[in-house]
């Protein structure tokens, strides 16, 4: 599968019959909201937890030196905590240019971490049959990977780092993330 799914989103699911539509962030659409959005709640998805496993051509690497973005695998015991934004169609002309590096989008559930009840909304995921996908590493390679990795958006460890800081307010403790964080602050100082 080409790493390139703009054509792929915008034709296998037109939204624009629709008035709004929930998104469920879980990686860098958490802290760096870079476009309008009506209203933004903490969620959890269930069936799935966050990995570094994505490669970034375009964001936190290069083609040639690609960074280590998150993606979502299938566990189904495990959730996964995140932020949901509820978005006008319009906006998929950003996020889908903005996830194009592999992110195929699509409709599931999750759930309000306040009162526990279920949405259904629209989740990017990078799965293992995209071009950019660097799969399962160790979180030691991992943060070795990001320490020397920069892309158009800047460094990864502001990637990974700005999430890390963005779940604790969220009071969400990802083991993964924060196995990373730590051999990466080792690793900077
Ligand atoms: C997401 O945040 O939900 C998708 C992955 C990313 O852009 O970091």
């Amino acid at each position: 599968m080409s790493h390139n799914t703009i054509e792929q989103n915008q034709q296998a699911q037109p939204l624009d019959h629709l008035d709004s539509v929930w998104l469920f962030g879980y990686g860098s659409l958490i802290y760096k909201a870079d476009f309008p959005y009506l209203q933004r709640r903490p969620a959890r998805i269930h069936g799935w937890e966050r990995r570094f496993w994505q490669g970034s051509h375009d964001h936190r690497g290069t083609p040639v030196s690609p960074g280590r973005v998150a993606t979502l695998i299938e566990a189904p015991e495990a959730n996964c905590i995140g932020m949901a934004y509820e978005v006008t169609p319009a906006v998929f002309a950003h996020l889908d240019h903005r996830e194009k590096n592999g992110y195929l989008r699509f409709f599931t559930e999750f759930e309000w971490l306040d009162d526990g009840q279920s949405v259904e909304g629209l989740v990017y995921v990078a799965g293992p049959d995209n071009e950019a996908y660097l799969g399962a590493a160790t979180e030691a390679e991992i943060a070795a990977h990001i320490a020397h990795s920069e892309g158009p958006s800047g460094p990864n460890s502001e990637y990974l780092l700005k999430l890390a800081e963005a779940l604790r307010e969220l009071e969400a403790h990802d083991a993964h993330v924060f196995a990373i964080e730590s051999e990466l602050r080792a690793l900077l100082e």
